[in-house]
């Protein structure tokens, strides 16, 4: 049987570089060998942006419209909207009563967020829950495989955890186990070296228009132990030299030599890069340009997804239902 694969992504922002190529390229290759089900997580966003959620269904449409621009194909893979398949909540609500409190409150990323988000009150019932109705997303299609990243797998062993006490309490083998699928990708960092994140500024969005992917290289550090060029450079250490990695592997020994040699400068090595970039994001430009594909037709592919995605999460709550003695 084909394995399944199911992920998500959160709507609160236009996506950027970083998503391309820590999930977006990965998810575009796994069509071809997994069933695949992409799900746009607005209610987890909600959980984060529930006092300013004005832009939330804008940035479903934006981002659905970057997945399709990079390859994700509705024939092949269902795409949808998590708030439109009712499913994830009722079994975020079975998950809940069976999942111990302590389980939930020692999630590193939930101490961490409590901490480290600034201008959000994430201190909420709801927010403590986050994984598990990321659980319960994984679970109600049965995923085999799960593309995460790195900061996302404790809360791929807590949803392994309530996997194996719901099939320790009601003796039903409903849910497999499902296993991460890290990206081998290294992180992109953002313009200036930080992680690329929209909070800090320092993005590269998809659907940037040419101009500013070139500002926003031209912006970028370099080798700082480097003042002019003759001097050696130190690829390893160099933020553009990290991107040629990423986006021109073949490339990037070369060029790294030559930077090491003094046989390229920065400048040099920015325009090039600017150009790769400006060519990696092209579909994603087209795709807005010339509408071809429409605010409308993003809604009737989710709509088609819905339904696709509610015939299997139905199943799965039935069985639920049943074990849990329901009904
Ligand atoms: N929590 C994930 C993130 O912030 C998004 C997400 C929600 C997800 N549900 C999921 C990822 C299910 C994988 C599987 O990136």
């Amino acid at each position: 049987m084909t394995p399944r694969v199911l992920s998500g992504m959160r709507p609160t922002g236009h996506l950027h570089l970083g998503h391309f190529v820590g999930a977006l390229s990965n998810w575009v290759k796994l069509q071809q060998t997994h069933e695949c089900f992409f799900m746009v997580a607005d209610w987890h966003a909600l959980m984060s942006e529930y006092e300013h959620p004005g832009h939330l269904q804008e940035y479903v449409v934006s981002n659905v419209t970057d997945w399709l621009a990079c390859g994700i194909d509705p024939k092949r893979s269902v795409i949808f909207r998590q708030s439109d398949v009712p499913e994830h909540l009722e079994l975020h609500a079975v998950l809940s009563i069976v999942t111990p409190l302590g389980w939930v409150e020692r999630v590193p990323t939930y101490k961490e967020q409590l901490r480290e988000v600034q201008g959000r009150d994430l201190a909420t019932y709801g927010f403590l829950g986050y994984p598990i109705l990321q659980a319960a997303d994984i679970l109600l299609y049965r995923a085999n495989v799960v593309p995460i990243g790195e900061d996302q797998l404790p809360h791929l062993e807590l949803t392994r955890e309530i996997v194996r006490r719901f099939k320790f309490l009601y003796k039903k083998d409903i849910f497999p186990e499902p296993a991460p699928l890290l990206t081998e990708s290294a992180r992109l960092t953002g313009t200036d070296g930080r992680k690329m994140s929209k909070s800090y500024g320092n993005t590269i969005a998809l659907g940037d228009d040419e101009e500013r992917v070139r500002t926003a290289v031209q912006q970028m550090v370099t080798d700082t132990q480097r003042a002019r060029m003759t001097d050696p450079g130190h690829p390893e250490q160099c933020f553009v030299c990290q991107y040629w990695k990423v986006f021109s592997p073949g490339r990037a020994p070369a060029l790294w030599e030559e930077c090491r040699t003094s046989k390229r400068g920065c400048s040099q090595n920015k325009k090039e890069l600017a150009e790769v970039l400006v060519k990696a994001t092209e579909p994603m430009r087209r795709a807005r340009a010339q509408g071809n594909v429409s605010a409308s037709e993003v809604e009737q592919i989710l709509k088609e997804g819905a339904v696709r995605a509610r015939a299997v999460a139905g199943e799965t709550m039935r069985e639920v239902k049943k074990a849990v003695g329901l009904r």
